[in-house]
């Protein structure tokens, strides 16, 4: 059974998910890469498969993704190592035990990072984390993008069919 659920974070911004409940009270935590989504396929594969062998999953879309409040930003790893804080904070507040927290590419590195801050899961799940950092930016934004934001403090570009910007801080 799958229902969404929304999550206020500190700020008043609210982070939506879908939980996939099988009744089980341990719960794993899946996070999405680099401009995806809960819905990505990947996720959505990885949160089914564990659903059928009986473990409950929450998908969530970050910040500033999907239908979570908040505009796109480039980077901001330590917020989303807070948005999985928040999420993470709802569910021990409902009696549920976190028995992992898994992330996909960018994600991955989010809940290693995670991790590495606050040690409260046992057990984090690294699918294809990103290590090459250099490479798989320009495919996405195109040539010279570091050179056209700072020419012009913001480039547009289009993802899934929706133009985004990206604007310099
Ligand atoms: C996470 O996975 C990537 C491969 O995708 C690997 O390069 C990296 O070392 C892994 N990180 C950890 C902490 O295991």
């Amino acid at each position: 059974m799958q229902h969404k659920i929304m999550i206020e974070k500190k700020d008043g911004e609210i982070l939506v998910g879908m939980l996939h409940e099988t009744g089980s009270n341990g719960i794993v935590i899946a996070c999405h890469g680099f401009l995806c989504t809960k819905d990505q396929p990947i996720i959505v594969n990885l949160a089914m498969a564990l659903e059928n062998e009986g473990i409950s999953v929450f998908r969530f879309d970050f910040t500033g993704n999907g239908e979570s409040d908040g505009s796109f930003q480039y980077g901001n790893y330590y917020k989303e190592v807070e948005d999985i804080r928040a999420v993470i904070k709802y569910f021990s507040g409902v009696n549920r035990k976190i028995i992992s927290i898994l992330g996909h590419s960018k994600g991955a590195n989010v809940v290693l990072l995670y991790a590495s801050k606050y040690h409260d899961v046992d057990l984090v799940v690294n699918v294809s984390g990103r290590y090459y950092l250099d490479r798989g930016i320009e495919v996405r934004l195109g040539a010279n993008f570091m050179e056209r934001i700072k020419n012009n403090g913001f480039i547009d570009f289009t993802n899934q069919g929706e133009t985004l910007s990206f604007f310099a801080k």
